[in-house]
């Protein structure tokens, strides 16, 4: 039976100046569904590339006194180099300067003037030059561009135009008749509106610059950058060439990720092109959110404050970077980059949960079995919930990824970890290592904990395909206990499985340290907004960014111990599990809490508080009270949150 087909692509990049990491998340989003759709056995087309024509790559090639395509080859070679250092598994690369698209471009524009769907008229408009964007007067807002807020300036010329107006009511019928066609809804909304204001014709040629495909019948004319840009998605599988096999194949894409801002663009011009061209639509176009910074301002390379990938993966591994970009931002919405977020998520997620659990299983097989868990097991209770969980996360990350909601499949895979990290103080396996006639349950123990760590590490692969093996060899899992199938079963890895201690995959960072040193590398524009003189500040408590509130790490910690201090009235001294390890904590709440009162609960830490020494006590962090009225305090209990999950 032949395989079924997915294709997804991401938008062409303009080589316009440096990758970014905005532009790895689209790719990254692309990337993970693409080995995800492998994975459960599908035949996957992946498009990526870069959209190199246009008067602003023209522009900085004279800058640097180069020629527009030395330009491109430059920078196109940055985005592919990128791509392979973030183990992006494209399929096809497609640069608009390759010969074939020339050629169908021009073939497709010209089908579109014989069809009498472009038509030569006059150009007048305001241009964007930054954003290659036309607008009109409405469109502008307080007469500036409405997307980057610089200035645009009135251009008129001969142009060929498309009658997209003519596309206005087949467009929304085709909303209407294909709910899913733009996700999320809210995107649909508004390109229902933008419809609704009235469509003008779009102006799908140029003569004001040379840098484009010259359109063949009128060569003083280069196709605008639209219909060159957007038909990638078809001329990438060899439309318009001799060999259309791939087209064939693969069209229609299934979905088509982009940036919410080119929503209007996929949603409108690309399937009003394909009707025009009697060409089939793609299934779906998914509007994804932009990354911000933490004053709410975007990254992007025409203001310059861009955040550079290949700093953040020499500092913490590539999958470390794909974990918080995956992880961090609900697919569709805005996301804020700190670098305070991403190196609390390495540690607390990476390091402490995923890291730790591994380490903590392989070290136990090592040391009470040899390396390899024994066949005799003896299961008990509460193996029943740890199984139930890893069973039925294949299904939740199959609906997850499904949904494009790739965040949720990781929490759901998280789920399984913070389970079976769980599960390690259930059953205190190292308790059981002391007593000779408990070997058959520690087996059980064991072997759960690593037909968990086999479950999850299947169905990681896909997003951290780096990761994913380094826990399978050190589970000593084989090709055949790998596959997606063996993913939904219990009880696969064989009894002899040779488990081994390896490097531990995310070293901790001192946050500490780490934060300054990469403010320093990396431009911070709500950092710099701290400098602001206090002067200058509200009276009170002055507001803060999220920038500052991500500084403060807040964790779970579970109370372990708790006695009074000696030489004090107030204080308690408690010793927690902060999920990395235990730390001491004085705490003045010795008038309303007795050290009972607070063994086994799970109490809110201040993590990151520098340490001081109160009354002999050298005290690690700070935990949460609130004042209750009546001069009584109440501590914040986070009961049923695993020790050292973050507080947010
Ligand atoms: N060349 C056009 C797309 C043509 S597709 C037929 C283009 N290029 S772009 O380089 O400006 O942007 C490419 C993609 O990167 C867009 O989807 C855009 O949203 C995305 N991003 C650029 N900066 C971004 C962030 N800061 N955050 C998330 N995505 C961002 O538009």
């Amino acid at each position: 039976m032949e395989k079924k087909t997915f294709y997804i692509t991401t938008p062409i990049y303009y080589p316009s100046g440096k990758p970014h990491i905005g532009h790895c998340y689209c790719t990254l989003a692309c990337d993970a569904i693409a080995r995800y759709k492998r994975m459960q056995g599908y035949d996957v087309m992946f498009l990526t590339g870069t959209d190199e024509h246009g008067q602003k790559i023209e522009q900085n090639a004279e800058k640097e006194g180069i020629t527009p395509k030395q330009y491109v080859d430059r920078v196109a070679q940055e985005f592919k180099d990128l791509w392979k250092l973030l183990n992006i598994s494209n399929d096809k690369f497609i640069r608009t300067t390759d010969d074939y698209h020339v050629k169908a471009v021009q073939k497709i524009f010209a089908e579109l003037y014989r069809r009498g769907d472009i038509y030569k008229g006059e150009y007048k408009g305001w241009y964007c030059t930054p954003c290659e964007s036309f607008w009109t007067e409405t469109q502008l807002k307080d007469g500036r561009c409405p997307d980057c807020g610089r200035e645009v300036k009135m251009v008129s010329e001969e142009a060929y135009f498309f009658r997209l107006s003519k596309y206005a009511d087949r467009l929304l019928k085709l909303y209407r008749d294909h709910p899913d066609f733009i996700q999320p809804d809210s995107r649909k909304n508004e390109m229902i509106r933008f419809i609704n204001q009235g469509l003008e014709d779009l102006c799908v040629s140029r003569t004001s610059f040379s840098w484009g495909i010259p359109v063949t019948f009128d060569p003083k004319h280069v196709v605008y950058v639209w219909v060159d840009a957007l038909t990638n998605y078809i001329t990438a599988l060899g439309y318009g060439s001799d060999d259309d096999s791939l087209y064939r194949k693969f069209w229609p894409a299934d979905v088509h990720f982009v940036g919410k801002e080119i929503v209007r663009f996929h949603t409108i011009i690309w399937p009003a092109m394909l009707m025009a061209l009697g060409l089939p639509l793609p299934k779906q176009v998914y509007g994804h959110g932009w990354l911000l910074f933490g004053d709410g301002s975007k990254m992007s390379k025409s203001k310059g404050n861009v955040v550079d990938p290949l700093i953040l993966c020499s500092r913490y591994g590539v999958d470390a970077v794909r974990y918080f970009l995956l992880r961090e931002i609900p697919f569709g919405a805005d996301g804020i980059f700190t670098n305070e977020a991403l190196i609390s998520r390495i540690n607390s997620d990476l390091a402490n949960d995923l890291g730790n659990l591994l380490s903590r299983t392989t070290a136990m097989v090592r040391k009470y079995f040899g390396g390899k868990i024994p066949a005799e097991r003896e299961s008990a209770p509460p193996d029943d919930e740890l199984i139930s969980t890893a069973l039925a996360l294949r299904g939740k990350c199959d609906a997850a990824v499904g949904g494009y909601q790739f965040s949720a499949a990781l929490t759901e895979i998280w789920k399984l970890v913070s389970r079976a990290n769980k599960y390690i103080d259930e059953t205190a396996p190292w308790a059981l290592g002391k007593d000779e006639t408990k070997k058959a349950r520690l087996a059980a123990v064991l072997y759960n904990l690593c037909e968990s760590l086999r479950i999850l590490s299947i169905l990681l692969a896909p997003f951290l395909p780096d990761t994913a093996p380094k826990i399978q060899a050190q589970i000593g899992a084989s090709a055949d206990e790998l596959t997606y199938e063996s993913a939904g079963k219990w009880g696969v890895l064989p009894p002899d499985a040779a488990v081994t201690k390896g490097e531990p995959l995310f070293p901790r960072i001192d946050v500490d340290r780490e934060i300054g040193e990469l403010n320093r590398l990396i431009p911070n524009p709500a950092a710099k907004k701290e400098e602001t003189p206090a002067a200058a500040k509200p009276e009170g408590i002055a507001p803060i960014s999220i920038d500052d509130f991500a500084k403060v790490d807040l964790r779970a910690a579970k109370v372990k111990a708790c006695e009074p201090v000696p030489r004090s009235k107030k204080l308690l001294k408690l010793t927690l599990d902060d999920g990395a390890g235990e730390r001491t904590v004085a705490s003045g709440i010795s008038q309303w809490y007795k050290p009972e009162d607070l063994v086994g609960h799970t109490v809110v830490l201040v993590s990151n508080l520098k340490p001081a020494k109160l009354c002999g006590v050298e005290s690690r962090g700070m935990i949460l009270a609130a004042d209750a009225g009546d001069d009584s305090v109440k501590v914040l209990f986070a009961d049923g949150v695993p020790a050292g999950g973050r507080i947010r």
